[in-house]
């Protein structure tokens, strides 16, 4: 049987609501099922204001614009990320510090970053990896201290806690993503949550191609024109409805996927107390999202020898980031320091499938291979 990492799906209502959308022949963005998805999201974790995006990428890059973010400014982040925390940054002229990730799980390593703050400091970018939060009370606290603004990489990172409170409510901005990979899922889509209401009006602008637009459409001004610089960064509304037949099923998806996440989990236990392999530390601050399944092997080549022996089984389980102060684009600019954590999470690190509709005999299956790749290797 062939396990694939990744297989969308489809709660069964996707294509009536785009049929509803196009009904309205309102298929641009800001239409009745962005409405929808943005009061969601408002209530159920009590975001200040959600835009949706066409990806976290661009919510990243909106972040950016909104912070004024200019050459020789310089941003905190960890060098085990997808590149668009960053990217995003650098497109505006930052300069970026990267901070290692910490030895327990592949987040920031939250006691590293205040070393790196400097005069020229502006931001901290926290990645919550796998949907498990970082340590925002010390984050929050940093940033208080050094008067900084934190953008939360929430990408992955959907209905999870950090003591009770959902991620993504904690920076002055936070950016999750909705590409198909993720727990809820709209192709690619993505948004924008702003915490900080200062950044309310400037955000809406910024999306809409540095127009005031939306401020025309609710009545607030007669005719609208260029007010600031911007670019498109809203999605159809038949992405929007995708994406509304998504949240509508959040909860059920939610405990499908943390039913298997706990059937790797006790599958796999026993070679954890054996010392073979080392499984998600999640704290005691954090709740687990069941975003991903990842164990550590003890080093690259055990790694890509247990990712062959999977694939043999047609089980693809794969690696993740590579630290990208080593990466082609960024090594030179990099400070020379060190990140022995990011390089361990990019070398050992491997993710195995996990999708809404992997069965539990499938997940033995995964375990069972895993098992014989040690005991009997
Ligand atoms: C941590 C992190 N940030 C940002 C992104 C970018 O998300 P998107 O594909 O929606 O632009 C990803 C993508 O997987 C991610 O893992």
């Amino acid at each position: 049987m062939h396990i694939p990492f990744n297989k969308p799906y489809f709660t069964g209502n996707e294509t009536q609501y785009i049929r509803d959308a196009v009904s309205s022949l309102k298929i641009s963005g800001d239409g009745l099922f962005t409405k929808k998805c943005h009061d969601f999201f408002e209530k159920k974790y009590g975001f200040k204001k959600v835009l949706l995006t066409t990806s976290c990428t661009d919510a990243l890059e909106m972040a950016a614009i909104l912070l004024n973010i200019k050459e020789g400014d310089e941003v905190i982040a960890p060098s085990f990320t997808f590149v668009s925390t960053v990217n995003a940054f650098v497109l505006r002229g930052a300069k970026i510090i990267f901070c290692d990730s910490g030895t327990d799980n592949p987040n920031i390593d939250v006691d590293a970053i205040e070393s790196l703050i400097t005069q020229n400091t502006k931001v901290i970018i926290p990645v919550h990896y796998a949907g498990i939060a970082c340590d925002m009370d010390k984050i929050m606290g940093l940033a208080n201290k050094y008067n900084l603004f934190v953008v939360e990489d929430a990408a992955q990172a959907i209905d999870s806690f950090y003591k009770d409170r959902p991620l993504g409510s904690f920076g002055h901005m936070a950016a999750f993503s909705f590409h198909e990979t993720k727990n809820i899922i709209s192709g690619e889509g993505g948004m924008l949550v702003i915490n900080d209401e200062r950044f309310i009006n400037r955000a809406e602008i910024i999306r809409e191609k540095g127009t005031n637009r939306s401020s025309f459409f609710r009545g607030e001004v007669d005719k609208y024109g260029w007010v600031d610089i911007g670019s498109s960064f809203l999605p159809s509304d038949m992405i929007a409805a995708f994406l509304f037949a998504q949240i509508e099923n959040l909860e059920n998806i939610q405990n499908k996927r943390k039913d298997i996440w706990l059937n790797y989990y006790n599958g796999l236990k026993e070679l954890e107390d054996k010392k073979y392999i080392k499984l998600p530390f999640i704290p005691e601050y954090a709740t687990n999202n069941a975003h991903m399944f990842y164990l550590q092997c003890n080093n690259l080549q055990e790694r890509t020898r247990l990712i062959d022996h999977l694939k043999k089984s047609q089980i693809n389980a794969v690696f993740h980031y590579l630290s990208l102060h080593k990466s082609p684009y960024y090594s030179s600019k990099h400070d020379q320091r060190d990140l022995p954590n990011s390089d361990r999470y990019s070398d050992c690190l491997l993710r195995l499938p996990m999708f809404y509709e992997l069965t539990k005999e499938q997940v033995k299956f995964v375990c069972d291979e895993i098992t014989n790749f040690y005991l009997h290797h």
